[in-house]
């Protein structure tokens, strides 16, 4: 069961990775909504952020962050954002809410990836929390029958509707014992705009509330 506690105090945690006059990157949920109040009390002290959601924007720019695009940014010192599993070797499911591929392109922008999480999401294995992937609407189909191929079971997220414009699928029963060969053959596939795994680049710290993994 997830721990509101946990998440506030990896929230605030994070904070000690902000320097002074940098552009942070930011990720998406209820863990990383904690950071953003958190780093509201420092605003003076950075130029702004880049967001992973609309979500995310809208309480930035609610606590007078300034938003900027990655485009005019170019790389950026630290990402901080949450996950739905994280493994021992800081390899993770993300995705739940939607964000996956916005939220890997600024992570992958990213010099430094802090993951916050409460404990509930440690595993040894991934693949209890159902894998996302966001699909081109056109392709449901095509990468249904492609993971039923692999063994697992596909289910739209009906209704959803992300950023960018797709759709979402989640993947259950897998069990991924090779996250990162997973990865790197699920995003061969044509129709997939990105898989919620992020094991080829995984997180480079870890807090579990405010202990460091
Ligand atoms: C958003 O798409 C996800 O990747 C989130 O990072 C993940 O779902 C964690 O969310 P919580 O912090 O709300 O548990």
């Amino acid at each position: 069961m997830s721990n509101n506690q946990e998440k506030r105090e990896a929230g605030e945690a994070a904070i000690q990775y902000v320097e002074d006059g940098a552009i942070i990157g930011v990720g998406t949920g209820s863990t990383v909504a904690f950071f953003i109040d958190a780093l509201a009390t420092m605003k003076d002290r950075i130029q702004g952020a880049v967001s992973s959601s609309e979500q995310s924007t809208a309480q930035l720019k609610k606590h007078g962050i300034p938003v900027f695009d990655l485009n005019a940014t170019g790389p950026l010192a630290l990402y901080v954002d949450g996950a739905d599993e994280c493994d021992t070797h800081k390899r993770l499911i993300k995705g739940g809410g939607a964000a996956l591929t916005r939220e890997k392109i600024v992570a992958q922008a990213a010099q430094k990836f802090v993951c916050i999480i409460d404990s509930s999401k440690r595993v040894d294995l991934l693949g209890k929390f159902p894998l996302p992937i966001e699909v081109i609407p056109m392709a449901r189909s095509l990468i249904g029958r492609e993971i039923v191929k692999r063994g697992g079971n596909p289910v739209w997220r009906d209704g959803v509707v992300t950023d960018n414009g797709n759709w979402i699928i989640d993947v259950h029963g897998w069990q991924i014992a090779d996250p990162v060969a997973m990865e790197t053959e699920l995003n061969q596939l044509p129709g997939i705009v990105s898989v919620g795994l992020f094991a080829r680049r995984p997180a480079d710290v870890v807090l579990i509330g405010s202990k460091v993994m």
